[in-house]
């Protein structure tokens, strides 16, 4: 897929206040500072489109890209950020799983793990979440370009064993950089054959 235009259209806490079009919508999530709004700006291929910052906790609201007038890329707030008060983890925790629940025009969750670090029982149990809410879900490891490429595939390999235990098939997974740009034609790809296959 070519990425013709990306537009910045809402940021909000509020369910009933996100767009209204039914457009298809595709979220990235994942514990504070794995990369999501980094990830979100790589693919559409423009530096600032969303905030980011190397203090976790930037993304406070559920935010909406419209790309290709057609498509939503959704960030999402971090989970496990251990910082914030247990009372605005508490909003946010409502918030986006209200989302991840109700919304309609979710069409697929991509949830961001970062390659650095073994299985995190927060990434599994919400991988469990989804997996048991039948939301469908796509994996991607984040920050690649910091691991040798023996070290990258062990702690992949971890994180995929771990999976197994509870999963009979793996969901589809990719490796990116935002530094470096990796993953971004198999993402864009993959979101393309998502969009022909329902929209036709
Ligand atoms: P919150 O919104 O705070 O939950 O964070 P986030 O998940 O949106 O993370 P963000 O994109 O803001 O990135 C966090 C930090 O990681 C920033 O300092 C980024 O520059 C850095 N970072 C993100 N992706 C990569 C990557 O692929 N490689 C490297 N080396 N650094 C990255
Ligand atoms: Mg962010």
């Amino acid at each position: 897929m070519k990425v013709i235009s990306a537009e910045f259209v809402s940021a909000f806490t509020e369910l009933n206040k996100l767009p209204s079009d039914r457009r298809p919508e595709f979220a990235f999530i994942g514990r504070s500072n794995v990369g999501k709004s980094s990830l979100i700006n790589m693919l559409v291929q423009r530096k600032n489109l969303a905030l980011t910052s190397s203090t976790p906790g930037k993304t406070q609201t559920i935010n909406h890209f419209l790309v290709n007038h057609q498509w939503y890329m959704v960030d999402l707030p971090g989970y496990g950020f251990a910082k914030v008060s247990q009372k605005q983890r508490g909003v946010w925790k409502k918030m986006v799983y209200e989302y991840l629940l109700k919304r309609e025009a979710l069409w697929t969750v991509f949830v961001l793990i970062d390659s650095r670090v073994p299985p995190q029982r927060s990434d599994l149990d919400f991988i469990s979440f989804l997996g048991e809410n039948q939301i469908p879900l796509a994996i991607v490891f984040t920050k690649t370009d910091k691991l040798t490429k023996s070290k990258l595939e062990s702690s992949i390999r971890a994180f995929l064993t771990k999976l197994e235990e509870n999963w009979e098939s793996l969901p589809a997974y990719f490796l990116t950089s935002s530094e470096k740009s990796a993953g971004r034609t198999a993402i864009l790809d993959y979101i393309s054959s998502l969009l022909d296959r329902f929209q036709n």
